[in-house]
């Protein structure tokens, strides 16, 4: 892979005609398709995949069921989303219909913030595989380096940011866990055989240097905001360097922060001129063009929709290719705008101070 991020492989592909496609694939077809992405441990993730969060439980079945229909094989899942239940009633009906076996599958969930006590993750995790109805999850994340007092399943599930949403001025609970600690019961939960793979989210580098110096297994994949307003070019160099999948959520931007007053609309990648210059030169829409600079960095982006045109769209991103100076043009629109950040939102939605980075 040359300095643009460019894949040469690809340019054989498409040179080819040969179709690109998100189905997962068996090992020795793994390096020929350029929908799949080989990582560190030798398994091959889907690329693109599609993101679970804010899709509603009502319709999310069938939103994943479609997806399945049109040729997508990842789902990025959270205990967090509060649709775990429905995303699993999604995919088992895809099942049934014969759209696709569970090995076609790629499912990743993650963590949540309450369980970091090493004591509770492993019922974290088996509470996510009842609810998606799987034995075994293809990656489990870490969601957030932040630990928050333990809230029991029966008291509230999932128990989001507030310690006690009835309380009179309602605020998180910070709890001291070493990261390192919640790492080694995630790297139980591997050798169990409840998740075939675990990874990280939200990482300074340090941090990820320390997990690194400590852990037994090594994260196969970082999970991270990345767009062309966040290009955290330094964290993907890095990543890259110690083989570490990078996902790219948020790869579309502000858009997915604008209802939760988390972004402004003069922020908008999807409206951004330079964007819709790449566009128009290749036919394509924005939202293309960004997941499109994200696969030719070398990342896994994860979209999400509950359209079916935008599900469309957001797949057909591998038959077509950026330029080295397009790529450029798009690597120089860095804000290093994040709008996912609990040092801000923490603070104004949940009246506690939580920074994870400086
Ligand atoms: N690890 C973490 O801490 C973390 C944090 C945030 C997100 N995530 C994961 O990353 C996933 C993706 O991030 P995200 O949901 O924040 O944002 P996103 O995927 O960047 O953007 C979603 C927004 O873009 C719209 N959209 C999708 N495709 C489009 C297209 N082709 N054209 C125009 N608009 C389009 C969607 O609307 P429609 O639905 O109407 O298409 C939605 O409003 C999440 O769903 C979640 O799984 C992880």
């Amino acid at each position: 892979m040359g300095d643009s991020g460019w894949d040469p492989l690809f340019i054989v592909l498409l040179e080819s005609g040969v179709p690109p496609s998100n189905a997962p694939a068996g090992m020795s077809d793994l390096n020929d398709d350029p929908g799949v992405q080989l990582l560190a441990d030798g398994g091959g993730c889907p690329s693109p995949g599609l993101g679970t969060w804010k899709i509603s439980g009502d319709i999310v079945p069938g939103v994943v069921h479609t997806a399945i229909a049109l040729g997508y094989r990842h789902f990025d899942c959270a205990c967090d989303y509060g649709n775990e239940e429905e995303v699993g009633a999604g995919l088992r009906r895809a099942m049934e219909d014969g759209l696709c076996t569970r090995e076609d599958l790629w499912i990743t969930s993650k963590l949540w913030n309450t369980y970091h006590e090493p004591e509770h993750v492993r019922a974290a995790c088996e509470r996510t595989l009842r609810d998606l109805g799987l034995d075994e999850l293809d990656l489990y994340l870490v969601h957030f380096p932040i630990a928050l007092a333990f809230v029991p399943f029966e008291q509230r599930y999932p128990p989001e940011w507030l310690f006690d949403p009835a309380a009179g001025e309602p605020t998180m609970k910070p709890i001291a866990v070493p990261y390192t600690e919640t790492w080694g019961a995630m790297e139980e939960l591997q050798r169990a055989g409840l998740v075939k793979r675990i990874g990280v989210c939200n990482l300074t580098v340090s941090l990820l240097r320390e997990v690194l110096a400590s852990c037994s297994i090594r994260p196969v994949a970082h999970q991270i905001e990345l767009h062309p307003y966040l290009t955290q070019s330094r964290m993907l160099r890095y990543c890259q360097a110690e083989d570490i999948a990078v996902t790219a959520f948020s790869p579309l931007g502000a858009d997915s922060y604008l209802s939760l007053g988390m972004a402004e609309s003069d922020e908008r990648l999807l409206a951004d001129p330079v964007m819709a210059g790449v566009a128009a030169v290749h036919g394509r829409s924005v939202a293309q063009v960004a997941l499109r600079w994200a696969v030719q960095r070398g990342t896994i982006p994860i979209p999400k929709s509950q359209s079916r045109s935008h599900l469309q769209e957001n797949l057909a991103i591998h038959d077509f290719a950026l330029s080295d100076e397009e790529m450029a043009r798009i690597d120089a629109l860095d804000r290093h705008r994040r709008f996912n950040d609990p040092g801000e939102f923490g603070e104004k939605a949940f009246n506690t101070f939580v920074p994870i980075y400086d």
